[in-house]
């Protein structure tokens, strides 16, 4: 045999579905911009993390617990699990916990997915929707927005024998806008028996309208077939810990507990976590930093619209979205050149678009003075 005529035959090591995927590209890192820009002051508003920071009582947990760092965490997160379902008023068989909500809608995709399966969801919308469908090589069916906002009715037409999970982001990354009580029980009505509807509620505990469902009361325990997100990154302020847990049937969650790596949450993820919910402080402290957003989100769009910057709305959690009509990228680095790092969107659907997370006044004040030197088409006034 001739040497090197066996590699004819060899067949590839990646998987095809691989190919078309261009990976998930989060905010920019605020070390990195001011390394590159040589920059000594820079302000993240890129990824919705808020300006908080954990929680006084996790970061006293964090700082004065000894954890036992050379043993491996509880893979089964019982205690987080065991409290979140008190809290919830559900059975701790029904939570599922994950390295964040985007860990579990991996292992959600993992758990249902066949080659050829259907997922619908609204587009432009939170990337891994697509990106985790696309990785299994299953067939995402992506909705566009109807006035920046999930279109429920199409989505409905869209699902056919083979959808298996139609995603509901609510309210939906990018655009902030959100879904009704009423809008979500007209779809409960119509929803085939076979699809698992995901709803999405990263952003779950910013909400104060009074016609936001909350999803685990509303459709879960009534019995819909329906699994719920939450995420511990947003106003519990531990993104960087990547804790995230859905609600749903037993089943389900058995399925997701085959595919999550063993020891998928740190013993500091949980015990930050369960410090979070159970801090005699914890229900004052999501108040005052839901009121603080009421007036940081309302000060952030008035800034914005001081510079002709439309948002759309009604925006209901810790972010504005604004359509800028021209590739949102010049824009975005002209901003970072100035500091202010926002979130460009072509990987959620909307290259035009861009995101800006609701901060501190001074970090907004570095959002003023940014804009007063760059334009959406990029160019800077000074340039
Ligand atoms: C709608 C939505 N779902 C899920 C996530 C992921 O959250 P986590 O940090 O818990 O993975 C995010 C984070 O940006 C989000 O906006």
């Amino acid at each position: 045999m001739r040497r090197g005529s066996r590699s004819r035959t060899v067949r590839p090591l990646i998987r095809a579905a691989l190919e078309s995927i261009e990976p998930y590209e989060g905010g920019k890192p605020i070390e990195e911009v001011e390394r590159e820009y040589g920059l000594d002051r820079v302000v993240k508003l890129a990824s919705n993390e808020g300006p908080f920071g954990p929680f006084p009582i996790a970061r006293q947990v964090l700082s004065t617990q000894s954890f036992e760092l050379n043993r491996y965490p509880d893979g089964s997160a019982y205690e987080l699990r065991a409290l979140l379902a008190e809290r919830l008023g559900v059975d701790i068989d029904e939570v599922a916990h994950g390295a964040g909500a985007d860990g579990v809608i991996g292992y959600l995709s993992l758990a249902l997915l066949e080659p050829g399966d259907e997922v619908v969801f609204g587009w432009p919308s939170f990337a891994s929707y697509m990106l985790d469908t696309l990785k299994l090589g299953a067939t995402p069916k992506p909705v566009p927005l109807r006035d920046n906002r999930y279109d429920l009715e199409a989505m409905l037409a869209q699902i056919g024998p083979r959808t298996k999970i139609v995603y509901i982001c609510n309210p939906n990354n990018p655009t902030g806008t959100m879904n009704s009580r009423e809008e979500l029980d007209a779809y409960f009505e119509r929803v085939p028996e076979h699809v698992l509807t995901v709803i999405d509620q990263a952003y779950f505990e910013y909400i104060e309208e009074p016609d936001y469902p909350d999803a685990i009361e509303e459709y879960f325990k009534p019995g819909k077939r329906v699994a719920t997100l939450r995420s511990f990154s947003k106003i519990y302020g531990l993104a960087g810990l990547r804790v995230g847990y859905a609600v749903a049937s037993k089943e389900i969650c058995a399925a997701l507990a085959k595919v999550r790596p063993a020891f998928d949450l740190s013993s500091t993820a949980q015990a930050a976590a369960v410090a979070s919910l159970s801090g005699d402080d914890a229900e004052a402290e999501l108040e005052r930093r839901r009121s603080y957003n009421r007036v940081a989100i309302a000060e952030l769009g008035r800034i914005l619209r001081a510079f002709g910057l439309e948002t759309v709305g009604p925006a209901v959690a810790n972010f504005l979205y604004l359509d800028l009509g021209v590739d949102s990228r010049p824009f975005y680095e002209q901003l970072l050149a100035q500091g202010v790092v926002v979130r460009p969107l072509h990987g959620f659907g909307a290259p035009t678009a861009i995101r800006v997370t609701a901060g501190t006044a001074e970090e907004h004040a570095l959002l003023r003075q940014a804009l007063q030197v760059v334009r959406p088409g990029g160019r800077s006034i000074t340039a």
